[in-house]
């Protein structure tokens, strides 16, 4: 039972077909942003303001949209961000998206707000990024940073942007809430897109039981469904910058830290040792009125030099990576089409999801008169 993907000719053309698909809550819970949604619109309106001035009659026939991030090499310098409970949106979801991303060669990070354990997703795409939410003590970050290391993640990724709860409104308003509560409007929802009832939500029932969060701590977390449990994170009001100078001591893989907004920020994380950051205003969905990464990816690069810096938030377009990238970024996170093209298609949707970037990054370079991503600079960009 899936979704033709013949019609779907871009990122963008994923979400509609996923609307339907998906029931109100969960969709509403992946295509929200927060409050009234104004970083997500500045999230896109960012990438306006630049346009290209590309060269002419540059042999581009043997371009190629390759690239080195952290030491290894890519097919693309797009990637898949971290998505909470995917594997509600899709069947076995967070497998989907990292075996997908390995197949393709690009990178993908695995959220932490997550319902599949660490260690199957790792056992099928071992070169998998692993994104942590810290829980509230030192004692169970480092219970924690251990599973992680055990369970053979190489690239760890520390979301920032997260110390308290955003305002999603937009959940409450179309009844989503994580755990989900039972009730009879739930059941209508389930019902009434049988699709994802039967191939999404009773096969994982079958085959795994209830999904439970299972990454978010070192041990198991709350079910997805409870009528009980009143919330499924721990305090992280307290976390700073001393967390993850501890985690840098101890953490030898490589270290990411997402959600930086601003130079100080960055240049504190480079100080600390970190291996790359990701500016980031978590695709509008934490402080709403945050800025747009792209806006401030020139002065995070200014500051911290040679680190790398890669963003996410907003980017629907092999155009929107083009841009970034000209401005020196190494890699670019895609979150929500991934999300939708796994909750309609399973791994064909997403296949076809990385098909479709990676050829709009294709023809990019050609279009651009480029042929490939080293000699991609700012020179190519103008702002309007
Ligand atoms: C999780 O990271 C979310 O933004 O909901």
């Amino acid at each position: 039972m899936k979704v033709s993907i013949r019609h779907i000719l871009s990122l963008e053309d994923f979400e509609h077909a996923a609307r339907k698909v998906l029931p109100k809550p969960l969709f509403a819970y992946v295509a929200g942003a927060v409050e009234d949604g104004v970083s997500a619109a500045l999230n896109r309106t960012a990438f306006s303001k630049y346009a290209f001035c590309p060269n002419v009659l540059v042999d581009v026939s043997q371009r190629s949209t390759s690239v080195n991030i952290l030491g290894k090499a890519y097919a693309a310098p797009v990637g898949i961000a971290p998505m909470g409970i995917a594997a509600l949106t899709s069947y076995r979801g967070d497998v989907v998206l990292a075996e997908a991303a390995a197949n393709a060669n690009i990178p993908s990070i695995m959220s932490g707000s997550s319902l599949i354990r660490l260690e199957e997703v790792m056992s099928k795409a071992p070169q998998t990024w692993f994104q942590a939410y810290l829980p509230g003590d030192a004692l169970q970050i480092a219970a924690l940073i251990d599973r992680v290391r055990s369970a053979g993640v190489e690239t760890l990724v520390l979301t920032v942007d997260t110390p308290v709860a955003a305002n999603r409104e937009n959940n409450v308003r179309a009844g989503f809430s994580t755990p989900l509560r039972p009730s009879l409007s739930l059941a209508l929802q389930g019902i009434t897109h049988p699709r994802w009832l039967v191939c999404t939500f009773l096969r994982t029932l079958f085959h795994h039981g209830m999904p439970h969060f299972e990454n978010n701590y070192a041990t198991r977390g709350a079910p997805i469904l409870s009528s009980s449990v009143l919330r499924d994170f721990a305090d992280r009001g307290h976390l700073n910058w001393t967390h993850v100078a501890e985690i840098r001591k101890s953490w030898r893989g490589q270290l990411i830290i997402k959600g930086i907004l601003n130079a100080k920020d960055a240049l504190t994380a480079k100080n600390l040792g970190v291996d790359a950051i990701i500016v980031s205003n978590h695709g509008g969905r934490q402080l709403d009125g945050s800025v747009a990464p792209l806006q401030v990816l020139p002065l995070v690069l200014d500051a911290v030099g040679e680190l790398p810096v890669m963003i996410d938030s907003g980017v629907r377009r092999g155009t929107d990576v083009m841009k970034a990238m000209a401005l020196g970024a190494k890699a670019v996170f895609i979150g929500r089409p991934f999300n939708y093209a796994a909750s309609i298609a399973g791994r064909s949707g997403v296949d076809h999801a990385i098909t479709l970037i990676i050829e709009e990054l294709r023809r990019d370079l050609g279009l651009l008169g480029v042929v490939g991503f080293d000699t991609l600079t700012r020179e190519f960009l103008s702002e309007v």
